[in-house]
């Protein structure tokens, strides 16, 4: 018997950054919308806990404990007196390393898989507990759709869109970590009085309304500057996606994936295949959000 749950990738259209807190930690206004990349997770009953990953990235994805979805496992297993003997299986197509929460993902699949094969019936509060132990953007790859992040991004206010967006996705030659782009905009903003960060009433606003051009206009990323000062050739992707016509391009969380949002299909169409003749990217994507938050396939 197996279970395969499948995760989105996120985006945010709004990541407010606060000064660093005595934890390390920065307090965030983080506005995540789940966009149609996917891994898929597949848990199946073995003789101890293995991680195995496969696609285009797979030979960076660490297969040992240190993996968001084994210590989803274990977290699970230690709550519930249950041995996390499972053979843990990742069809990874979210960019590793890339801003879009790809990690994370894995991390709330494996919980919501392994919870269907143990019989757990963890809550799901509990289910979000431990996602937020996981990490500080797990608890919204189980949710999905669009939210608010507050704190360390980790709580969720569910919020209303109105509409899909389009967008085009450009993966960049290599990662970024986003411990170096939290150290990197600490570093830039030293000596500088950083505001309290606050969700921006127009981009909620543009959100529940489904207005590209709208939203467009609201979108914000204050990693942006720290993830150009690392990679400073994003620039030139940011740019290329602008002059196809993009509606907005910032990068997406703490990067290096570049994201731009477009008014319609075809719109996308064209600026992702001007982004993969630019020569300024590794790959390019198209899809939309929202998407929907971890969700079992079947076995
Ligand atoms: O929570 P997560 O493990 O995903 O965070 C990875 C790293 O990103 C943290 O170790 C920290 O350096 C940085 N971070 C931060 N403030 C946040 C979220 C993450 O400084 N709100």
């Amino acid at each position: 018997m197996s279970v395969t749950v499948r995760v989105p990738a996120k985006v945010n259209v709004q990541l407010a950054v606060g000064a660093a807190r005595p934890d390390g930690f920065h307090d965030l206004a983080n506005v995540f919308l789940a966009v149609g990349l996917y891994d898929e997770v597949t848990v199946t009953p073995a003789d101890e806990l293995r991680v195995t990953c496969a696609g285009p990235d797979a030979d960076q994805v660490p297969l040992d404990r240190t993996n968001l979805a084994a210590r989803a496992a274990v977290a699970l297993a230690a709550r519930h007196g249950i041995d996390p003997a499972v053979h843990i299986h990742i069809a990874k197509d979210i960019p590793v390393a890339g801003g879009m929460a790809g990690g994370s993902a894995d991390g709330a699949g494996a919980l919501v898989a392994c919870d269907e094969l143990w019989g757990t019936e963890a809550t799901r509060e509990e289910l979000l507990d431990i996602c937020a132990e996981l990490g500080s953007d797990v608890p919204f790859s189980l949710v999905g759709g669009a939210a608010l992040g507050t704190g360390r991004g980790e709580k969720l206010a569910v919020l209303e869109v109105g509409g899909a967006f389009h967008w085009v996705f450009a993966m960049a030659e290599r990662g970024l970590s986003t411990p170096a782009v939290f150290r990197e905009f600490d570093r830039l903003g030293e000596g500088t009085d950083i505001p309290e960060p606050v969700a921006s009433r127009e981009l909620l606003d543009a959100l529940a309304k489904g207005d590209p051009d709208a939203l467009a206009a609201a979108v914000s990323n204050d990693l942006q500057p720290a993830a150009l000062s690392l990679f400073p050739e994003l620039a030139d992707t940011l740019a290329a996606g602008r002059t196809a016509g993009a509606l907005a391009a910032l990068v997406s969380g703490s990067g290096p994936t570049t994201a731009f949002l477009a008014r319609d299909p075809e719109s996308a169409a064209k600026v992702a295949a001007a982004l993969a003749t630019s020569g300024t990217c590794r790959t390019v994507r198209v899809t939309s959000g929202p998407a929907l938050g971890a969700t079992v396939l079947g076995g």
